[in-house]
């Protein structure tokens, strides 16, 4: 049996680690073999690209240094684990992906959505997620739940009116493609948002049966 291409998406603080453990769960309760990853990171290369991207060290980088990281990190990630374990037969969940690129630097830099087009076709070819979960809830509340954690980093000590920009295009993407891009109300408590998560993850299981 082929695997499946799972990948989460959604702003700081929107429970992306919670979300991952109940997808994991129940893909490995239904006895699914999963690589769990990241990005940008996921390999040896990708993690040392991560914390160029994350750290504060470069804090002027520009915006297109920026983008081609992002998918310098992919096109490493792609050809050296999920091509590889996808052909395996294996599923691979992925927290973020290239949807991230598009709410990010699309939207959050305002960078030409064709330029990110153009990469994404380059580095993945046809390869895209088959599900997409998007965890959403106001920019605000995100915040404020990202802001109990330790040291912001780089992109999370954007302003409030970037993480705006993220968000509506991260709808945006919901709205152009509502089979992949599952849409996860964030904003509910835990117990419920783990149910919308199972219910979802269980629905796609039955399609692929
Ligand atoms: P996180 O995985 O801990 O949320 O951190 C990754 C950060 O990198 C997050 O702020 C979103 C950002 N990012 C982009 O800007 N573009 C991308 O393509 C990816 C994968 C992540």
């Amino acid at each position: 049996m082929k695997g499946s291409f799972i990948t989460l998406e959604g702003i700081e603080g929107a429970g992306k680690s919670t979300c991952m453990a109940e997808v994991l769960t129940v893909l490995k309760t239904a006895g699914r073999d999963v690589l769990e990853t990241r990005e940008p990171g996921g390999t040896r290369l990708g993690e040392e690209l991560r914390q160029l991207l994350l750290g504060h060290k470069h804090t002027g980088m520009h915006e297109d240094t920026e983008l081609l990281l992002m998918f310098a990190a992919r096109a490493e990630h792609l050809q050296q684990r999920i091509l590889p374990a996808l052909h395996a037969g294996r599923w691979v969940l992925c927290d973020r992906f290239t949807d991230a690129s598009y709410a990010y630097q699309g939207g959050g830099r305002g960078m030409d959505m064709k330029r990110i087009q153009q990469l994404e076709n380059w580095v993945q070819g046809d390869v895209r997620p088959d599900l997409t979960l998007l965890m959403d809830l106001p920019v605000e509340l995100g915040l404020e739940r990202a802001g109990k954690r330790s040291s912001p980093d780089r992109f999370e000590s954007e302003a409030l009116a970037f993480f705006q920009r993220v968000r509506k295009a991260y709808l945006e993407i919901a709205r152009r493609e509502p089979q992949r891009v599952q849409v996860i109300d964030a904003s509910q408590s835990l117990e419920n948002v783990q149910a919308q998560v199972r219910e979802v993850i269980q629905r796609f299981l039955e399609q692929q049966a």
